[in-house]
């Protein structure tokens, strides 16, 4: 095809390309839509950087299943509702109380910082906090950092909640998000334990030559690769946040080619990775039975296993 074009051809390709962004906005609007009816049947399948929109049914593994409860005090938190998030793992069991905003996002918050993270809880970071109640003694005495973990950071409070884990610190870009964790560490009584803060991973280059940033043995991520104009932002805040002998745990499905465009992007920032699709008996043997059902996309729902080092070592993180 000629690279060449004509005024009317531009104008054609001007109009087409318009005509695009409208239909990429429109189907945006709709999955926000949806999202302030609560619906979280959603999948924002942002798999390359002209955001190509799924909407899909599958919502989780049922690895953590989650119930509503009444709170004693929940008069006292009217625009939220509780849910009891379990896992059980070899007959025991493991649970959380979580919260989820009931109100409505405001318009300053829909065109503002991302709000994926507010929509549900996705599957990744079901899978993820599953894998962490799979691999319990890995974190004793290890510092923890979960960065991207949306309005609940479910695995980085399970590492709160159930590991001797020290100095537990969970993420995210989002305010909201951040405050809604805020609600659930004090209701689990976790306050003690858990450091909660807004971290977006921009911000991580523009700190102040010598002001002092903090580093971690395990740092955690879940569905957080698909922002192409984030990527390199999120490897270089796990870089500069990793302690030298420290290990990224990062979940994510392929959506398209992201995954793969982190792990090279983490390549070439000198990370050694170490990508897994079988890491957990449970994880595959609910994913193999999933296949069979259409609302299944192996693609965008399968969290795959990415881990990262600074040092190279032998049997980086073989759980
Ligand atoms: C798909 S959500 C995943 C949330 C959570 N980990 C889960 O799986 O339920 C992606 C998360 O990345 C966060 N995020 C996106 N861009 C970010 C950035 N530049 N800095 C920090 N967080 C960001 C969003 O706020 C959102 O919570």
């Amino acid at each position: 095809m000629s690279a060449v074009c004509n005024g009317s051809q531009q104008q054609h390709v001007y109009l087409q390309h318009h005509k695009n962004r409208n239909e990429v906005a429109r189907r945006r609007w709709k999955i926000l839509a949806r999202a302030l009816q609560k619906t979280c049947d959603v999948d924002a399948a942002l798999t390359n950087v002209d955001d190509i929109i799924s909407v899909r049914r599958f919502t989780t593994f049922d690895l953590v299943t989650s119930h509503p409860v009444i709170l004693n005090n929940s008069s006292s938190d009217p625009v939220a509702s509780w849910f009891e998030y379990t896992a059980t793992i070899s007959q025991e069991t493991y649970s959380l109380s979580i919260r989820h905003p009931t109100r409505s996002f405001t318009a300053a918050e829909l065109m503002g910082f991302n709000n994926t993270g507010n929509i549900c809880v996705w599957p990744s970071e079901e899978v993820l906090a599953y894998y962490i109640l799979c691999n319990l003694q890995y974190f004793s005495g290890k510092t923890v950092l979960e960065l991207g973990g949306g309005m609940t950071c479910l695995a980085g409070l399970m590492v709160a909640k159930y590991t001797t884990a020290i100095n537990i610190h969970v993420t995210d870009g989002n305010i909201s998000a951040i405050d809604n964790v805020q609600f659930i560490v004090k209701q689990n009584g976790l306050g003690d334990r858990v450091r909660c803060s807004v971290l977006q991973w921009g911000d991580i280059q523009t700190k102040p030559v010598g002001k002092h940033i903090s580093t971690y043995d395990i740092i955690l991520s879940a569905d957080c690769l698909f922002f192409d104009e984030a990527r390199r932002d999120l490897v270089e805040t796990i870089w500069m946040m990793m302690n030298e002998g420290g290990t990224a745990l990062v979940m994510a499905p392929r959506r398209g080619q992201t995954y793969e465009k982190f792990a090279e992007e983490a390549k070439m920032r000198g990370f050694y990775c170490k990508s897994k699709q079988y890491y957990n008996e449970h994880v595959w043997n609910r994913h193999l039975k999933l296949k069979q059902s259409c609302d299944y996309d192996e693609n965008i729902h399968y969290p795959m296993l990415l881990s990262l080092r600074k040092m190279y070592t032998e049997n980086s993180h073989d759980n």
